[in-house]
Protein backbone atom coordinates (compact mmCIF):
# COMPACT_ATOMS: atom_id res chain seq x y z
CA UNK A 1 0.00 0.00 0.00
CA UNK A 2 1.30 3.32 -0.91
CA UNK A 3 1.94 5.67 2.09
CA UNK A 4 -0.26 8.38 2.43
CA UNK A 5 3.08 10.93 3.46
CA UNK A 6 6.46 10.13 2.93
CA UNK A 7 9.28 12.60 3.64
CA UNK A 8 11.91 11.40 1.79
CA UNK A 9 15.85 12.50 2.68
CA UNK A 10 14.88 16.22 3.98
CA UNK A 11 17.53 18.76 4.24
CA UNK A 12 16.78 21.54 6.01
CA UNK A 13 19.20 24.53 7.74
CA UNK A 14 17.92 28.18 9.53
CA UNK A 15 20.48 31.18 8.96
CA UNK A 16 20.91 32.90 11.53
CA UNK A 17 23.30 35.48 13.18
CA UNK A 18 25.47 32.94 14.71
CA UNK A 19 25.87 31.20 11.69
CA UNK A 20 24.15 28.01 9.67
CA UNK A 21 21.71 26.42 12.27
CA UNK A 22 21.92 22.58 10.67
CA UNK A 23 18.56 20.87 11.80
CA UNK A 24 17.45 18.47 9.60
CA UNK A 25 20.69 16.39 7.50
CA UNK A 26 18.88 14.10 5.78
CA UNK A 27 15.42 13.03 7.66
CA UNK A 28 13.10 9.97 6.32
CA UNK A 29 9.70 9.46 7.18
CA UNK A 30 6.23 7.37 6.42
CA UNK A 31 2.80 7.63 7.52
CA UNK A 32 0.40 5.36 6.69
CA UNK A 33 -3.47 5.96 5.90
CA UNK A 34 -5.26 6.01 9.01
CA UNK A 35 -2.20 5.54 11.14
CA UNK A 36 -1.22 7.76 14.31
CA UNK A 37 2.30 8.80 14.79
CA UNK A 38 3.86 10.06 18.03
CA UNK A 39 6.72 12.32 17.27
CA UNK A 40 8.67 12.56 20.55
CA UNK A 41 11.28 14.44 21.64
CA UNK A 42 13.08 16.96 23.55
CA UNK A 43 12.58 21.30 23.11
CA UNK A 44 14.78 21.76 19.86
CA UNK A 45 14.64 18.40 18.64
CA UNK A 46 13.47 20.01 15.44
CA UNK A 47 9.57 18.84 16.14
CA UNK A 48 7.60 22.11 15.11
CA UNK A 49 9.92 22.24 11.89
CA UNK A 50 9.06 19.02 10.76
CA UNK A 51 5.37 19.70 11.04
CA UNK A 52 5.59 23.25 9.41
CA UNK A 53 7.92 21.75 6.73
CA UNK A 54 4.82 18.92 5.73
CA UNK A 55 2.99 21.78 5.03
CA UNK A 56 5.51 24.15 3.72
CA UNK A 57 4.73 27.06 5.86
CA UNK A 58 8.63 27.67 6.89
CA UNK A 59 10.19 31.20 8.53
CA UNK A 60 11.97 33.20 5.93
CA UNK A 61 15.32 32.29 7.07
CA UNK A 62 14.80 28.28 6.34
CA UNK A 63 16.46 27.00 3.49
CA UNK A 64 15.17 23.23 2.25
CA UNK A 65 18.71 22.19 0.54
CA UNK A 66 17.12 18.77 -0.64
CA UNK A 67 14.28 16.27 -0.02
CA UNK A 68 10.44 15.45 -0.88
CA UNK A 69 7.29 15.41 1.09
CA UNK A 70 4.92 13.35 -0.84
CA UNK A 71 1.61 13.26 -0.10
CA UNK A 72 -0.55 10.68 -1.90
CA UNK A 73 2.99 10.94 -4.37
CA UNK A 74 2.91 14.76 -5.32
CA UNK A 75 5.47 16.66 -3.59
CA UNK A 76 4.95 19.62 -1.70
CA UNK A 77 7.63 21.02 -1.23
CA UNK A 78 7.83 22.07 -5.06
CA UNK A 79 4.27 23.04 -4.97
CA UNK A 80 3.17 26.71 -5.95
CA UNK A 81 1.49 28.77 -3.12
CA UNK A 82 -2.43 28.05 -4.77
CA UNK A 83 -1.50 24.65 -4.89
CA UNK A 84 -0.54 24.65 -1.19
CA UNK A 85 -3.30 26.52 0.35
CA UNK A 86 -5.44 23.72 -1.31
CA UNK A 87 -3.74 21.42 0.59
CA UNK A 88 -3.24 23.16 3.87
CA UNK A 89 -6.62 23.71 5.93
CA UNK A 90 -8.12 21.01 3.76
CA UNK A 91 -6.19 17.47 3.07
CA UNK A 92 -3.92 18.66 5.82
CA UNK A 93 -5.43 20.40 8.95
CA UNK A 94 -3.01 21.47 12.13
CA UNK A 95 -3.99 22.13 15.72
CA UNK A 96 -0.73 24.30 17.41
CA UNK A 97 0.45 23.94 20.89
CA UNK A 98 -1.54 27.38 22.18
CA UNK A 99 -5.08 27.65 21.24
CA UNK A 100 -4.54 31.38 21.79
CA UNK A 101 -2.60 31.87 18.76
CA UNK A 102 -4.83 29.63 16.37
CA UNK A 103 -8.36 31.34 17.77
CA UNK A 104 -8.43 35.24 17.08
CA UNK A 105 -9.82 36.57 20.22
CA UNK A 106 -11.94 39.54 18.86
CA UNK A 107 -14.34 36.84 17.14
CA UNK A 108 -16.82 34.80 18.51
CA UNK A 109 -16.59 30.69 17.91
CA UNK A 110 -19.56 31.11 15.37
CA UNK A 111 -17.42 33.54 13.38
CA UNK A 112 -13.93 31.22 13.30
CA UNK A 113 -16.25 28.00 13.09
CA UNK A 114 -18.68 29.27 10.47
CA UNK A 115 -15.47 30.70 8.27
CA UNK A 116 -13.75 27.14 8.63
CA UNK A 117 -16.58 25.52 7.42
CA UNK A 118 -17.36 27.80 4.67
CA UNK A 119 -14.60 28.04 2.70
CA UNK A 120 -13.41 24.03 2.88
CA UNK A 121 -16.53 22.66 2.57
CA UNK A 122 -18.49 25.38 0.73
CA UNK A 123 -21.40 25.60 2.79
CA UNK A 124 -23.53 28.65 3.13
CA UNK A 125 -26.15 29.89 5.65
CA UNK A 126 -28.01 27.24 7.95
CA UNK A 127 -26.60 24.53 6.19
CA UNK A 128 -23.17 25.91 7.49
CA UNK A 129 -24.50 26.65 10.77
CA UNK A 130 -26.26 22.96 11.53
CA UNK A 131 -22.36 21.65 10.24
CA UNK A 132 -20.57 24.05 12.58
CA UNK A 133 -22.83 22.64 15.41
CA UNK A 134 -22.26 18.56 14.23
CA UNK A 135 -18.59 19.56 14.57
CA UNK A 136 -18.98 20.93 17.95
CA UNK A 137 -20.74 18.12 19.24
CA UNK A 138 -18.45 15.49 17.68
CA UNK A 139 -15.51 16.88 19.43
CA UNK A 140 -18.29 16.47 22.68
CA UNK A 141 -18.94 19.95 23.85
CA UNK A 142 -21.94 20.62 25.67
CA UNK A 143 -24.67 22.89 24.64
CA UNK A 144 -22.94 23.95 20.86
CA UNK A 145 -25.31 26.74 20.51
CA UNK A 146 -23.95 28.78 23.53
CA UNK A 147 -20.03 27.83 22.71
CA UNK A 148 -20.91 29.08 19.03
CA UNK A 149 -21.94 32.39 20.46
CA UNK A 150 -18.73 32.83 23.06
CA UNK A 151 -15.19 34.39 22.46
CA UNK A 152 -12.55 32.59 23.21
CA UNK A 153 -11.52 34.16 26.58
CA UNK A 154 -15.21 32.57 27.45
CA UNK A 155 -13.77 29.38 27.29
CA UNK A 156 -11.77 26.81 29.10
CA UNK A 157 -8.59 25.98 27.57
CA UNK A 158 -9.70 22.51 27.68
CA UNK A 159 -12.91 23.51 25.83
CA UNK A 160 -10.64 25.98 23.42
CA UNK A 161 -8.68 22.86 22.64
CA UNK A 162 -11.91 20.98 21.36
CA UNK A 163 -12.77 24.07 18.91
CA UNK A 164 -9.35 23.90 17.63
CA UNK A 165 -10.17 19.91 17.02
CA UNK A 166 -13.51 20.46 15.78
CA UNK A 167 -12.05 23.24 13.20
CA UNK A 168 -9.37 20.82 12.13
CA UNK A 169 -11.88 18.25 11.23
CA UNK A 170 -13.94 20.54 9.33
CA UNK A 171 -12.56 20.15 5.95
CA UNK A 172 -12.64 16.14 6.45
CA UNK A 173 -8.64 15.91 6.18
CA UNK A 174 -6.59 13.36 5.15
CA UNK A 175 -3.84 14.25 7.65
CA UNK A 176 -4.60 16.15 10.89
CA UNK A 177 -1.03 17.03 12.90
CA UNK A 178 -1.34 18.25 16.37
CA UNK A 179 2.16 19.82 17.73
CA UNK A 180 1.25 19.37 21.51
CA UNK A 181 -2.26 19.94 21.95
CA UNK A 182 -1.88 18.34 25.64
CA UNK A 183 0.54 20.86 27.50
CA UNK A 184 -1.08 23.85 27.57
CA UNK A 185 -3.90 22.17 29.63
CA UNK A 186 -3.93 20.07 33.18
CA UNK A 187 -3.84 16.36 33.33
CA UNK A 188 -7.58 15.50 33.65
CA UNK A 189 -8.09 17.56 30.23
CA UNK A 190 -5.17 16.03 28.84
CA UNK A 191 -6.68 12.79 29.40
CA UNK A 192 -10.16 13.70 28.05
CA UNK A 193 -8.03 15.59 25.29
CA UNK A 194 -6.73 12.11 24.37
CA UNK A 195 -9.84 9.85 25.07
CA UNK A 196 -11.14 12.67 22.20
CA UNK A 197 -8.29 11.67 19.38
CA UNK A 198 -8.89 8.29 20.23
CA UNK A 199 -12.42 8.00 19.70
CA UNK A 200 -12.00 10.79 16.43
CA UNK A 201 -9.44 8.10 14.91
CA UNK A 202 -12.12 4.95 15.19
CA UNK A 203 -14.61 6.77 14.08
CA UNK A 204 -13.38 8.83 10.95
CA UNK A 205 -11.05 8.31 8.25
CA UNK A 206 -7.73 10.48 9.09
CA UNK A 207 -3.93 10.04 9.73
CA UNK A 208 -2.49 12.24 12.79
CA UNK A 209 0.55 13.17 13.58
CA UNK A 210 0.83 13.71 17.47
CA UNK A 211 3.85 15.61 18.46
CA UNK A 212 4.82 15.53 21.89
CA UNK A 213 7.66 15.74 24.42
CA UNK A 214 5.90 12.88 26.48
CA UNK A 215 6.44 9.64 25.19
CA UNK A 216 4.03 8.75 28.17
CA UNK A 217 1.30 10.87 25.99
CA UNK A 218 2.55 9.31 22.45
CA UNK A 219 1.85 5.99 23.84
CA UNK A 220 -1.74 6.69 24.64
CA UNK A 221 -2.68 7.40 21.21
CA UNK A 222 -0.04 6.21 18.53
CA UNK A 223 0.53 3.19 16.33
CA UNK A 224 4.15 3.87 16.28
CA UNK A 225 6.49 6.38 17.57
CA UNK A 226 9.19 8.04 16.09
CA UNK A 227 11.89 9.74 18.68
CA UNK A 228 13.66 12.73 17.33
CA UNK A 229 16.82 14.39 18.70
CA UNK A 230 18.83 16.89 17.33
CA UNK A 231 17.01 16.90 13.93
CA UNK A 232 17.29 13.14 13.60
CA UNK A 233 14.48 10.70 14.00
CA UNK A 234 16.42 7.75 16.23
CA UNK A 235 14.37 5.14 16.45
CA UNK A 236 11.16 4.17 15.11
CA UNK A 237 8.63 1.48 15.42
CA UNK A 238 5.44 0.16 16.81
CA UNK A 239 4.31 1.79 19.79
CA UNK A 240 4.65 -1.70 22.16
CA UNK A 241 8.29 -2.21 20.79
CA UNK A 242 9.58 1.57 21.18
CA UNK A 243 7.98 1.20 24.44
CA UNK A 244 8.90 -2.49 25.85
CA UNK A 245 12.36 -2.99 23.91
CA UNK A 246 13.71 0.17 23.19
CA UNK A 247 16.52 0.31 21.10
CA UNK A 248 18.40 3.82 21.23
CA UNK A 249 19.95 4.72 24.33
CA UNK A 250 18.36 8.41 23.77
CA UNK A 251 14.85 6.97 24.18
CA UNK A 252 16.20 4.81 27.33
CA UNK A 253 16.78 7.87 28.95
CA UNK A 254 13.16 9.70 27.80
CA UNK A 255 11.43 6.19 29.01
CA UNK A 256 13.78 6.91 32.41
CA UNK A 257 12.38 10.11 32.97
CA UNK A 258 8.93 9.81 32.15
CA UNK A 259 7.56 12.34 35.60
CA UNK A 260 5.70 10.88 38.22
CA UNK A 261 3.30 13.95 39.04
CA UNK A 262 2.54 14.18 42.81
CA UNK A 263 -0.53 16.12 41.99
CA UNK A 264 -2.57 16.78 38.86
CA UNK A 265 -1.38 20.43 38.70
CA UNK A 266 2.02 19.56 38.64
CA UNK A 267 1.95 17.52 35.31
CA UNK A 268 1.86 20.66 32.95
CA UNK A 269 4.83 21.58 34.58
CA UNK A 270 7.21 18.63 34.68
CA UNK A 271 8.92 17.65 31.70
CA UNK A 272 11.36 14.76 30.61
CA UNK A 273 14.73 15.45 32.06
CA UNK A 274 17.55 13.72 30.66
CA UNK A 275 20.64 14.51 31.88
CA UNK A 276 23.25 16.96 29.98
CA UNK A 277 22.56 19.56 27.65
CA UNK A 278 20.95 19.16 23.90
CA UNK A 279 23.24 20.33 21.43
CA UNK A 280 23.81 23.68 19.79
CA UNK A 281 23.10 22.65 16.02
CA UNK A 282 25.51 25.80 14.41
CA UNK A 283 28.32 23.27 15.57
CA UNK A 284 26.63 20.08 16.20
CA UNK A 285 28.50 17.12 17.83
CA UNK A 286 30.53 14.87 14.76
CA UNK A 287 29.01 11.49 14.26
CA UNK A 288 26.09 10.60 16.62
CA UNK A 289 24.92 13.69 17.61
CA UNK A 290 23.69 12.29 21.05
CA UNK A 291 27.36 10.65 21.53
CA UNK A 292 28.22 13.14 24.11
CA UNK A 293 25.36 12.53 26.46
CA UNK A 294 25.71 8.44 25.52
CA UNK A 295 26.34 6.35 28.39
CA UNK A 296 27.40 3.92 25.86
CA UNK A 297 29.60 5.63 23.51
CA UNK A 298 32.17 3.80 21.46
CA UNK A 299 35.07 5.53 19.12
CA UNK A 300 33.10 4.92 15.98
CA UNK A 301 30.08 7.48 17.46
CA UNK A 302 31.85 10.04 17.90
CA UNK A 303 33.58 9.49 14.23
CA UNK A 304 30.83 8.56 11.89
CA UNK A 305 27.28 9.39 11.51
CA UNK A 306 25.25 6.13 12.06
CA UNK A 307 22.71 4.66 9.31
CA UNK A 308 19.36 3.06 10.52
CA UNK A 309 20.02 -0.83 11.73
CA UNK A 310 16.89 -2.62 11.58
CA UNK A 311 15.93 -4.74 14.93
CA UNK A 312 12.88 -6.41 16.06
CA UNK A 313 10.95 -4.52 13.58
CA UNK A 314 12.58 -1.07 14.56
CA UNK A 315 14.99 1.46 12.73
CA UNK A 316 17.33 2.51 14.92
CA UNK A 317 20.23 5.17 14.25
CA UNK A 318 22.69 3.95 16.72
CA UNK A 319 26.14 2.33 16.28
CA UNK A 320 25.65 -0.40 19.38
CA UNK A 321 23.31 -2.35 16.71
CA UNK A 322 25.76 -2.84 13.92
CA UNK A 323 27.15 -6.63 12.95
CA UNK A 324 30.25 -5.54 12.63
CA UNK A 325 31.15 -4.35 15.04
N1 LIG B 1 13.10 30.48 12.63
C1 LIG B 1 14.14 29.90 13.21
N2 LIG B 1 15.37 30.45 13.10
C2 LIG B 1 16.46 29.87 13.63
N3 LIG B 1 16.41 28.73 14.31
C3 LIG B 1 15.22 28.12 14.47
C4 LIG B 1 14.03 28.67 13.92
N4 LIG B 1 12.99 27.86 14.24
C5 LIG B 1 13.52 26.84 14.95
N5 LIG B 1 14.86 26.99 15.09
C6 LIG B 1 15.78 26.08 15.77
O1 LIG B 1 15.60 24.78 15.24
C7 LIG B 1 15.64 23.80 16.26
C8 LIG B 1 14.34 23.03 16.29
O2 LIG B 1 13.30 23.88 16.71
P1 LIG B 1 11.78 23.38 16.81
O3 LIG B 1 10.97 24.52 17.23
O4 LIG B 1 11.42 22.69 15.55
O5 LIG B 1 11.90 22.31 17.99
P2 LIG B 1 10.74 21.57 18.82
O6 LIG B 1 11.18 20.15 18.90
O7 LIG B 1 9.42 21.87 18.24
O8 LIG B 1 10.87 22.24 20.26
P3 LIG B 1 9.70 22.47 21.38
O9 LIG B 1 9.50 21.14 21.99
O10 LIG B 1 10.32 23.44 22.31
O11 LIG B 1 8.49 22.99 20.70
C9 LIG B 1 15.96 24.56 17.54
O12 LIG B 1 17.35 24.54 17.72
C10 LIG B 1 15.48 25.95 17.23
O13 LIG B 1 16.22 26.91 17.96
MG1 LIG C 1 7.69 22.77 19.00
Amino acid sequence: MEPLLEIKDLRLVFSTERGILDLFQGLSLSLMSREVLGIVGESGSGKSTLAYTIIKLLPGNARILSGKVLLEGRDILSMKEEELRRIRGKEITMVFQDPSTSLNPVFRIKDQMLTVVKENLGLQGEVARKRALELLKQVELPDPESIMNSFPFELSGGMQQRVMIAMALAANPKLIVADEPTSSVDATIQTQILSLLKKLKAERDFSLILITHSIAVAKEVSDRIAVMYAGEIVELGKVETVIEKHLHPYTEALLKSIPRPRGKSEMKRMLPVVPGQVPDLISPPSGCRFHPRCPYAMDICKAERPPYFNKDGSLVMCWLYSEER
